[in-house]
């Protein structure tokens, strides 16, 4: 990744790749240097979803790539079942034993590790030390994912079990919607864990269907758009903003098209995704508001998915990102989320020559937007949308934060070749 415009947030390491070093060293710092021959590292990389927005919910197609950016997690194993955590990103260390997992604490950073140690619980004996650290600011890049990703595979490799990615993808979704309280897809989850690199992914989160399209065809050498993340500078957690909200009101929404049109509703409840398109054809617009808004996004969004991979697979940027800043505009006029910030970090991406499509990144109610960029454009980009927004934003001077990033592989575990006391590896592979 280069950072190609501005500072990042304050008080956090440069992003880079000595990330796995800054975590070994934080790890050292609380538990001791006797322990460092028995650290293990997870990279789990954040993800973007350039269309297929807010779908996911709903059982939806969506899209995605894992980028090469993401959270570490420095870890060893324990005999006696007892976890300690502590983060680069926020105060106060956890712990408690893999037998006796506290409840969650609603907006707590270690609501997650204890999530994942829950989930485990029934086959796990040995605990984990670790030290956990994110390489962008928070917000809209799946971090919650991404460290719950981060856990449950050092958990695992602790305690020897073999689970599959289909599995761990479960397994996320059950700590987010069972623990934390999030009612989320599987969308972050499934890039996080299925990502291959260059490579859009296009998932059906009803079937769990993968396809992975490369971008263009082999001999026209055609060059992906390059992926920015310009961070807006604020970050807050999402369960307590209209996330929960929003997936009620397109379920509402799919429960009446299903009423109007006389078909059943299926026994776990209704999603769009049940919703035959012609019956929305003829029924929409009888949906009162919001409900109108939020299934128009949905059916949109599903058009936008399915133009948008036929253009990725033509190698079409233009196009492409067309669909992106329509899918944007969306969540903002029909989903109807973005907090103000995003907003005009977007209506700033949108004015900025160089920049093919944006939109927010993941829910839209903090932190950062995806851009698709010119390769040969980033850094005046990054110039550009930083002095936009600041004259609407000057507050987030010192944090707005402009990075270009790189298609990554998925989630994956480190361990060094030599476990040497004292050795830390330079760098995740
Ligand atoms: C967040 C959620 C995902 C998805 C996106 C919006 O990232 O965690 O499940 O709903 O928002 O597409």
């Amino acid at each position: 990744m280069r950072r190609d415009a501005g500072p990042g947030t304050a008080g956090r390491g440069a992003a880079g790749g000595d990330a796995a070093a800054r975590a070994g060293r934080g790890f050292v710092a609380l538990y001791g240097l006797q322990r460092a021959g028995d650290l293990r590292y997870v990279f789990s990389p954040y993800r973007i979803c350039p269309l297929g927005a807010h779908v996911d919910h709903q059982d939806g197609v969506v899209t995605g790539m894992a980028i090469d950016q993401g959270v570490v997690v420095a870890f060893a194993p324990r005999a006696d079942g007892r976890v300690r955590g502590a983060s680069a990103d926020f105060p106060g260390e956890v712990a408690f034993d893999v037998r006796a997992v506290p409840p969650a604490v609603p907006g707590e950073w270690g609501a997650f590790l204890g999530g994942a140690a829950l989930v485990l619980q029934d086959r796990v004996t040995y605990g984990v030390d670790l030290f956990v650290l994110g390489q962008l600011p928070i917000g809209g890049l799946s971090s919650s994912a991404a460290v719950a990703i981060g856990y449950l595979l050092a958990l695992e490799h602790a305690n020897t079990l073999q689970v599959t990615p289909e599995e761990n993808a479960l397994l996320v979704h059950r700590i987010e919607n069972e623990y934390v309280g999030l009612h989320a897809g599987v969308l972050d989850q499934s890039m996080i864990l299925f990502a291959r690199r260059d490579r859009l992914l296009r998932l059906d989160c009803r079937s769990g269907a993968r396809e992975y399209v490369a971008f263009g065809t082999p001999d026209a050498a055609a060059r992906p758009p390059a992926i920015a993340i310009a961070y807006s500078g604020r970050s807050e957690a999402l369960v307590g903003t209209g996330y929960n909200q929003r997936v009620a009101e397109c379920r509402a929404a799919a429960a009446r098209l299903l009423e109007l049109a006389g078909h059943e509703i299926p026994p776990g409840g209704a999603r769009l995704r049940d919703v035959p398109p012609d019956v929305y054809a003829r029924y929409g617009p009888a949906l009162p508001a919001p409900l109108g808004r939020r299934a128009a996004h949905y059916f949109g969004e599903q058009d936008r998915v399915e133009a948008g991979m036929d253009a990725w697979r033509a190698g079409d940027s233009v196009r492409f990102g067309h669909l992106v800043t329509e899918s944007g505009r969306s969540s903002i006029e029909k989903y109807e989320c973005g907090a103000p910030e995003l907003v005009a970090l977007y209506e700033a991406l949108m004015a900025t020559r160089g920049v093919y499509g944006a939109r927010f990144s993941g829910a839209g109610f903090r932190g950062s937007c995806l851009a698709l960029v010119d390769p040969e454009a980033t850094t005046a980009v990054g110039q550009e949308v930083r002095a936009r927004y600041l004259r609407a934003y000057p507050q987030y001077a010192a944090t707005f934060g402009f990075f270009r990033c790189a298609s990554g592989p998925p989630a994956r575990l480190v361990i060094p070749e030599r476990h040497s006391r004292g050795h830390l590896p330079r760098e995740v592979p």
